[in-house]
């Protein structure tokens, strides 16, 4: 009876290991050829890159994944989450691919893979009072920022900062600024020129960098064979002006790391 439960018990755990392993299995390109398309994840909620005309998905990083994924010969499917479950739902293979705007950083390369930066920005400071331009402005100021991102990483850094309020969207983080709960919000520098120009009466004023990251997708941590397709096609949208006339509709320039 006793040898009858311990062998039940080996053979359950071994079950929940093989669950486990077989979770953190990712599709190879092969396995998502064969099925046709390419799972991808992003946020929604970070315009231009990535946001809702209404109930449709768009933004340079949704026209640039699925012109990357023509370039692979594959469809796509998009999935629109929350900021924070883009990377670790890779982990679980529940997508393939997570293109929402993110700075690489060793940290983050510790949990998945990048691919190659498909642009170039960083993070600004972005406040009502003119006076606040520059990382020492922050001294004593309430600042927002949306959690888990780079920016929240970065104004902790600043010595002497009062607060760091975050908020679950950037969205929301820039509604603080505007509402006049916060002194300061720091955002990346194209999100918060385009907030500008849609915002001309809220008195926002962009000040400097606060640091510049380079932005990348990301894979499950060592599906390298798919992150050196993703890298294929983003250099050949590059390379054929694809990349170009995409970036130049949203931004007028070309937003491509130099
Ligand atoms: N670039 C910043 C980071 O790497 C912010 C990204 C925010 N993206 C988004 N889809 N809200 O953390």
């Amino acid at each position: 009876m006793n040898l009858f439960k311990a062998a039940a018990k080996a053979l359950a755990l071994a079950f929940a290991l093989c669950l486990a392993a077989s979770g953190a299995q990712a599709r190879s390109f092969d396995d998502i050829k064969k099925d046709g398309k390419i799972i991808i994840a992003t946020e929604g909620q970070f315009a231009p890159f990535n946001f809702f005309q209404g109930s449709k998905l768009t933004g340079f990083e949704v026209e640039l994944a699925e012109a990357m994924a023509a370039k692979m010969g594959v469809k796509f499917e998009w999935k629109a989450l929350s900021f924070d479950a883009l990377l670790a739902g890779l982990r679980q293979d529940r997508w393939d691919m997570v293109i929402a705007s993110h700075g690489i950083t060793d940290e983050r390369a510790k949990a998945v893979t990048f691919t190659n930066p498909h642009y170039c920005s960083g993070g600004v400071i972005i406040a009502k009072d003119p006076a606040i331009r520059t990382a020492k402005d922050l001294t004593g100021k309430v600042i927002s920022v949306q959690i888990g991102t780079t920016y929240f990483e970065n104004v902790k850094k600043v010595a002497d900062v009062k607060e760091v309020k975050t908020f679950p969207n950037d969205t929301d983080a820039r509604a603080a600024l505007l509402t006049g709960r916060v002194d300061a919000w720091v955002t990346d520098r194209f999100v918060a020129k385009a907030s500008l120009e849609a915002n001309p009466a809220g008195g926002m004023k962009m000040g400097d960098f606060l640091f510049v990251e380079r932005i990348a997708s990301a894979v499950t941590k060592g599906n390298s064979p798919l992150a050196g397709e993703i890298n294929k096609a983003l250099a050949a949208i590059q390379a054929d002006g694809t990349y170009e006339k995409i970036s130049k509709k949203w931004f007028n320039e070309d937003i491509r790391c130099k």
